[in-house]
């Protein structure tokens, strides 16, 4: 690991985003929380998680007490569920940083990019937050299909997105702990081109018939990334 622990509550890491994200997290050594609002369906997915590492080092709650718990807090919810969710925790992660990986899905047609009114789902939290939360955006382009077995190497950079720099070097340190190449993409305004091209991958999944097609940043050395 090239980071220090962490303490980490994955919102909705229940689902099939959050849980791979909080396996691999756990196997390199942070302490993961998974905040549900479900106890028997978080004790289920917390179970089958920690039989895959060999131990019991995951653990649930709900979501504010993995919130309050946690000095990074990761969103892993569907955008339909954003807003409500980071209403309910807004007191628990104040002073932190807040890992937002919405993608601003409209199903039907989620292979069609429709960003919403503000411009991108992220960066409308980072407003709804005000400075309160250093939020960064990050994970839109990694598909949980390739997070769910911890031993596969995943062929997909992650762009960091943030208007705090400081807050965004942990990301992408949390990134590479996990296995993945990621990348300061600028501030938070710039989640928007992640977010839309989510759709273009589930795209190019339907078109190619692929489980998680991926992105790769090409030009930077990888010292440099
Ligand atoms: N799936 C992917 O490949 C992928 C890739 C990149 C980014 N993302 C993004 O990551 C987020 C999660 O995706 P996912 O596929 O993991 O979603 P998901 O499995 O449908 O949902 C994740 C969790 O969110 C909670 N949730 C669901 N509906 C909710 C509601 N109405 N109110 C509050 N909580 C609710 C549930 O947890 P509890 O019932 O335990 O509370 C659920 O297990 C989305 O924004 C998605 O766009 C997904």
């Amino acid at each position: 690991m090239t980071t220090q622990v962490h303490t980490i509550a994955v919102l909705g890491g229940t689902g099939a985003e959050g849980s791979g994200l909080a396996l691999r997290w756990a196997r390199a050594g942070h302490r993961v929380t998974l905040g549900s609002r479900n106890p028997e369906k978080a004790a289920k997915v917390c179970e089958e998680l920690n039989a895959v590492l060999g131990s019991n080092s995951i653990a649930f709650s709900d979501n504010r007490s993995a919130a309050s718990a946690a000095t990074i807090v990761v969103l892993t919810v569907p955008h339909q569920a954003q807003h409500a969710t980071v209403d309910e925790v807004r007191k628990e992660i104040a002073g932190k940083i807040l890992i937002d990986a919405t993608v601003p899905l409209v199903p039907p047609k989620v292979a069609r990019v429709q960003l919403p009114a503000g411009g991108s789902a992220v960066a409308e939290v980072q407003r709804m937050l005000g400075d309160t939360v250093r939020v960064v955006s990050a994970f839109q382009n990694v598909s949980a299909h390739e997070l769910r077995d911890p031993d596969h190497s995943i062929d997909c950079d992650v762009l960091v997105c943030g208007d705090d720099v400081s807050a965004r070097e942990i990301v992408v340190a949390l990134a590479r702990d996990i296995g993945l190449r990621a990348y300061h993409a600028g501030p938070i305004c710039n989640s928007a081109a992640a977010e839309a091209l989510t759709s273009i991958l589930i795209s190019l999944n339907i078109r190619y018939k692929v489980p998680g097609a991926g992105i790769r940043i090409t030009g930077i050395p990888d010292a440099a990334s």
